[in-house]
């Protein structure tokens, strides 16, 4: 079944929880996802980002990931992350899927008003809850082996951060406070107290980018702090490379589905892992 945003965020608000939103760019990440959330009953966002479109066009992945969350009796909501432009998101929108994030965090403060505004008419219209962005995380999932630190100069600040919720109308906030995108080179450490005032001058969820790779501890500190929505991406599909990798060197391995399905199990049993820890059910 597909739920909206509001009503997923709702969900954790009362149960002081964080939902898991993962980025499902193959088709493994998706089954095995879904079967996380039908074995757990917990809401998972399950989200496909515009910069994954070169891996498979979301007008292919799009419409699987809707067919498949619609006949499920589990809670899914169904986001369109990173949007970089609204005609992108509108195609997402169009195809089923019912929450989005606009990403304007590289314009200006008045640009990614304008923009993030834009975004916000077209989905409230549509009863849909929009994401934004303010701050800088950086990020190395093309192997810049310069990144995979956060660079605290690129944290959000909180009196902007309060500006753009109330200039934008957005329904949660993607903040920089210590987590990158991609793998990790140093252990990351949060900026907690800047998660609490990020909570308390926005009013706002706060959503976590780059939320794979963390420790246990830090999901539940970030959750305590007021973050409500997580993303992951990047070790659910290192889990699956790892799972696939040593078959795919087996001799008596002779076809590809032997290792999706072994990538399909190694997202299912790493997101088990994620969602239970976030909804507090270790
Ligand atoms: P990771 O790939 O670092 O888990 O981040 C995912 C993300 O933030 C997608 O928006």
């Amino acid at each position: 079944m597909i739920i909206g945003l509001n009503e997923a965020l709702e969900y954790a608000e009362k149960n002081q929880c964080g939902l898991a939103a993962v980025n499902t760019p193959f088709f493994a990440a998706v089954l095995g996802t879904i079967e996380v959330g039908e074995a757990t009953g917990v809401p998972i966002i399950l989200q496909f980002a515009q910069v994954h479109d070169p891996i498979v066009g979301i007008e292919n992945m799009g419409p699987a990931m809707v067919a498949l969350a619609e006949r499920s009796e589990a809670p899914f909501v169904l986001h369109v992350d990173h949007g970089e432009d609204i005609d992108y998101i509108r195609k997402g929108l169009d195809m089923g899927f019912n929450s989005c994030m606009f990403d304007g965090s590289h314009h200006s403060f008045d640009d990614n008003v304008r923009l993030t505004r834009e975004v916000v008419e077209m989905a409230h219209d549509r009863g849909i809850g929009v994401e934004g962005e303010i701050g800088m995380m950086t990020g190395n999932e093309n192997g810049d082996p310069s990144q995979g630190e956060a660079d605290e100069t690129l944290y959000t600040d909180a009196d902007e951060a309060a500006a753009f919720v109330e200039a934008t109308g957005i329904d949660c906030l993607a903040a920089s406070f210590g987590t990158v995108h991609g793998m990790y080179h140093k252990e990351p450490h949060l900026n907690l107290d800047l998660i609490t005032r990020l909570r308390e001058r926005t009013g706002v969820p706060i959503v976590m980018h780059g939320g794979s790779g963390l420790s246990d501890d830090d999901y539940r500190n970030a959750t305590q702090r007021g973050v409500r929505k997580i993303n992951y991406y990047t070790y659910a599909a290192k889990a699956a490379l790892d799972a696939a990798r040593p078959l795919a060197e087996d001799p008596e391995v002779l076809l590809w589905p032997t290792l999706a399905m072994a990538a399909r199990d190694a997202v299912r049993e790493d997101v088990m892992r994620f969602v239970k820890v976030l909804a507090n059910k270790n």
